[in-house]
């Protein structure tokens, strides 16, 4: 049985928003509050949204959720920032107060262009009027809505681009998500989908003017890989192309696939005029048991920025903040390079303005037990290996990571909250940055070749190294970043 949520005005918010400070106290209060992630102030978190840099201020938005941390009604909730370091929450923006975004003002992205942003999202319909509606097959509404904006706090009128009877007939109901892009003057635009033969794919639009939307063609593998395609994303970078986006329905093989929904980039062969776009290879992003609905951005130094969920819809395991009236986190800021049709993800610059004092460097050396002596309960820490054939690490409480025969394994044990273990194949084990806040873990893997994300519930700080390794271990530890509520 579907719960139908109520259109929610500013106006409501507002009422809301002062009769709920109590809860924002005690939200705010909860010591598994991340210290240099983005959450939600209350309530639900997912996917980011409208990632953009306008006039020097980079724009986070998120599906937000303020009333409950179960995400029931989504919004867009805004975080802006110069730096990485201080953010401003700008509190939600666009709320699903029309007939055609009822039921949720679902993901988008945006588009800066002459002082403007363009944003564009899915505006989000459940059939009241229908009894016997099949929605987890067919879909609901899903219509392409536009905003735009000049501060990123307001919006003009909510514009109509697409509805469901505009996408091509062989789709089901299930067609959101628009990422928007500007190339040789006109503009384009990637939409998620499932066929109704319950295939994921990516549509592909065109625009002269960014009003009217033409279908141009669609981006899919010959052989089926899942039913649905969540928030793709499409862009080349270093003369390569590549889509990311979510399919769901993959079946797990080993030790690949092993999320209930999945999260991968897609190398392909593009050439937008010809409609020729054939995928070569596909990756998994993160293989931690917390990333989902990726969205990158290019920023106006011309960095590809890549931020992601540090969640994910449907598991077995939860979070048990969700207790106190809130749950999950953004993903830290990545900035993604190419190297021979590969995808190579690693932190952004401006995070080592968290660092706090100098770094402090021990010795890996065979089969000794490398124990750092007063752990930061927030820290970053560099491994570089000369050699490593066999490596136990331990994180926090009892998270550890192995390698072992070339698989690296993240177990996050009885403080992962139920979360499995996690596992990538590598030939070689070189490096590694991990960074620990209070209640989450990313690690990143040689220099950005693979990452795992994942939430953790222990504090009790730990970090050791042991081995058949040989090299150095330097631990910084880490400060919080700066909020300033709007
Ligand atoms: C991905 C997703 C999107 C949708 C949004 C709704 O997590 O399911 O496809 O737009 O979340 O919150």
């Amino acid at each position: 049985m579907i719960r139908i949520p109520e259109k929610v005005t500013r106006e409501e918010y507002e009422v809301w928003y002062a009769g709920s400070e109590e809860l924002r106290r005690e939200v705010a209060a909860d010591p598994r509050r991340l210290a240099y992630h983005l959450m939600p102030p209350t309530g639900w978190m997912n996917d980011p949204n409208g990632l953009c840099q306008l006039d020097g201020v980079y724009h986070i938005y998120y599906q937000y959720s303020p009333f409950d941390a179960t995400g029931e009604r989504k919004l867009w909730g805004h975080y802006s920032t110069r730096d990485f370091v201080h953010y401003v929450d700008g509190g939600p923006v666009l709320f699903p107060d029309l007939d055609r975004d009822a039921q949720g003002v679902f993901s988008g992205s945006a588009l800066t262009e002459q002082g403007q942003m363009h944003l564009f999202y899915t505006g989000n319909v459940l059939y009241t009027d229908r009894d016997d509606y099949d929605y987890i097959n067919s879909g609901r509404g899903s219509n392409t809505i536009a905003v735009t904006s000049r501060d990123g706090q307001h919006m003009t009128e909510k514009e109509l681009l697409l509805t469901s009877e505009d996408y091509p007939k062989d789709m089901s109901r299930h067609v959101r998500d628009p990422k928007v892009f500007k190339r040789n003057g006109r503009y384009y635009m990637v939409l998620g989908a499932r066929s109704v033969e319950d295939r994921g794919l990516v549509l592909l639009y065109i625009s002269d003017d960014r009003k009217h939307w033409t279908y141009k063609s669609r981006i899919t593998l010959e052989e089926s890989f899942g039913y649905m395609w969540e928030c793709p994303d499409l862009f080349e970078l270093d003369g390569q192309w590549f889509l990311t986006c979510c399919p769901q329905g993959v079946p797990t093989q080993g030790i690949e696939y092993e999320n209930v929904y999945q999260n991968v980039w897609m190398q392909l062969d593009c050439d937008l005029d010809s409609d020729r776009c054939q995928i070569r290879k596909v990756r998994t992003i993160d293989r931690g048991c917390d990333f989902y609905a990726q969205q990158t951005f290019l920023d106006e130094k011309g960095r590809r920025i890549l931020i992601g969920w540090m969640g994910m819809a449907d598991t077995e395991y939860g979070n048990p903040t969700t207790d106190s009236g809130w749950q999950h986190a953004l993903t830290l800021p990545r900035e993604l390079t190419a190297r021979e049709g590969r995808l190579l993800q690693n932190p952004i610059e401006e995070l080592k303005q968290l660092r706090d004092g100098a770094g402090t460097e021990y010795a890996l050396q065979m089969d000794k037990v490398c124990s750092v002596g007063e752990v930061p309960l927030l820290y970053e820490a560099l491994a570089d290996f000369g050699q490593c054939d066999r490596l136990t690490m331990r994180l926090r409480g009892d998270v550890t990571l192995t390698y072992e025969e070339h698989i690296l394994t993240l177990d996050t044990g009885s403080s992962g909250a139920g979360r499995p273990p996690r596992h990538v194949y590598l030939e070689k084990l070189s490096y590694l940055q991990i960074f620990v806040d209070t209640t989450s873990v990313e690690i990143f893997v040689n220099h950005g070749e693979e990452v795992f994300s994942s939430r953790i519930y222990s504090f009790l700080p730990a970090l050791s190294a042991e081995g058949a390794i040989a090299g150095t271990l330097t631990v910084y530890p880490l400060k919080g970043f700066a909020v300033e509520v709007r």
